[in-house]
């Protein structure tokens, strides 16, 4: 699949069906998140992919609730050590992880796969129960797999409102 292929297949995802992840898919999408930019190509992010049952359980309750993640095979989780701002204001960590996330969950996309990007966790509780350390931030959380049916992604807004050329 052409990333424009995938990019236009992506929708987010909140119910999934019982089939996994197999080998060769979670080491592409890890791939994918391996080969991604980040800033001083300092690679200070870890890709996370949780396929055990008993801790995706454990992460609804790390995702304020969010009971539906139980139905997905697996999650990704997205962090990163040593984070600092960037002249630019932004923090670099940040950036790394949404990157990294973005290239994993399209590559998955592209195999087949869809995932919904989470914001709503406790970062403490994620970091607790995947044994990541003190010093790391958590950036994004996202449940990912086969979905259980066909959905659709939510409207946008046209390119007009949403870009410029030059000058805005
Ligand atoms: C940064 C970010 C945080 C999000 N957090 C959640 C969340 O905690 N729970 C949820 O169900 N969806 C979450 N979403 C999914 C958005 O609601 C979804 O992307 C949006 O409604 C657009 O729909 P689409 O992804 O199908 O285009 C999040 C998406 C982003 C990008």
């Amino acid at each position: 699949m052409e990333v424009m292929e995938a990019i236009e297949a992506r929708y987010s995802v909140r119910e999934y069906s019982e089939r996994k992840l197999d080998d060769a898919s979670i080491r592409s999408i890890l791939e994918a998140g391996r080969l991604a930019p980040t800033a001083s190509n300092q690679q200070l992010n870890k890709h996370i992919m949780v396929t055990d049952e008993k801790l995706i359980h454990d992460l609804v309750d790390a995702c304020e609730g969010q009971k539906w993640i139980a139905t997905a095979p697996a999650v990704l989780v997205e962090c990163a050590s040593g984070d600092r701002t960037m002249i630019c204001g932004q923090s670099a960590r940040s950036m790394d992880g949404a990157i990294a996330m973005s290239y994993m969950t399209l590559e998955a996309v592209s195999l087949g796969m869809q995932f919904c990007w989470l914001g709503w966790f406790d970062p403490e509780k994620v970091k607790k129960l995947l044994n990541i350390p003190e010093d790391y931030v958590v950036i994004a959380v996202a449940p990912i797999g086969y979905p259980a049916s066909q959905g659709h992604r939510s409207s946008k807004k046209s390119m007009e409102e949403v870009s410029a050329i030059n000058k805005m």
